[in-house]
């Protein structure tokens, strides 16, 4: 038997004003596993990541979570939703009058029972993982643009979430950085049970994490495979958008 999807879409339409961003969107992820989405600047993928976290809703079709139509279910259910699931935006999205410490700690201090020396615990953990550890007691606004992606990276996974949406979570990292990053984030889609979504343009960290690509494009899902096939697809479409980053098949 197969499990049933934990995130899918169904036909999803959406617009802003007379722009026609997402035109019949589909695809699903299965609980643990990761789906990466590559695709053109603009092409509607931040979006397609705001309708799973019930920030958007789409204008037609279905867009469901864990069994739940997300078009139709109550604030407060979504709320709670929200506490199982870290979102990397792709902007940082810190608070910026409190330090790093106290930006990690706000969800469990207001979601959870956990004591101050457990927090604390779980803020330095997160820290570690994406190697800032001594950026606790900074602000903000003290920070370089690759710090503050580590820390929105840190701060969607402190709840350890059973769902995670990474939005070019290696985006302005320099190689270094990104490689560590790259490997958080691998340590964390091979544990079986979370479920990711990425969005990354980088093809290492791709063919390094997920298990298929869509290809979104005119607000559909054009292609999906494994990543093995897809950098090696003959579509036009995927040809010319990925260039020379392609795989160029074999023949021997
Ligand atoms: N809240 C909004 N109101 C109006 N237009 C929006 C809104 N959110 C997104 N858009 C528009 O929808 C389109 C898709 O945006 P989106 O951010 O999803 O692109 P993207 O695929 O993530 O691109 P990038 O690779 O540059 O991040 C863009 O034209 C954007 O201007
Ligand atoms: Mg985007």
């Amino acid at each position: 038997m197969s499990s049933s999807p934990i995130i899918r879409f169904k036909d999803v339409h959406k617009s802003f004003g007379s722009h026609n961003i997402l035109k019949g969107l589909t695809f699903d992820v299965e609980k643990g596993r990761t789906l990466a989405i590559m695709g053109p600047s603009g092409t509607g993928k931040s979006v397609t990541l705001r309708h799973i976290v019930g920030l958007l809703q789409p204008d037609s079709g279905l867009v469901e979570v864990e069994g739940h139509d997300m078009a139709h279910i109550p604030q407060a259910e979504i709320a709670e939703m929200r506490t199982r699931m870290g979102f990397v935006f792709q902007s940082g999205a810190l608070i910026n009058w409190m330090t790093v410490a106290d930006n990690l700690a706000l969800p469990l201090r207001e979601n959870t029972p956990l004591s101050e020396d457990e927090i604390a615990r779980r803020v330095s953990e997160k820290l570690d993982w994406v190697h800032i550890a001594d950026a606790a007691h900074k602000f903000p606004s003290e920070l370089s643009g690759g710090m503050k992606k580590r820390v929105g990276l840190a701060r969607a996974l402190i709840n350890d979430p059973d769902i995670i949406l990474y939005d070019e979570p290696n985006a302005g990292l320099d190689p270094e950085i990104a490689t560590a990053i790259n490997r958080v984030i691998c340590e964390l889609t091979n544990n079986l049970s979370v479920t990711s979504i990425v969005v990354e343009h980088r093809i290492p960290c791709v063919k390094a994490v997920a298990d298929e690509v869509i290809f979104l494009d005119e607000g559909r899902a054009l292609l999906r495979d494994t990543p093995k096939n897809f950098f090696s697809s003959e579509h036009p479409r995927l040809v010319r958008f990925l260039g020379d980053q392609r795989d160029i098949p074999t023949t021997t």
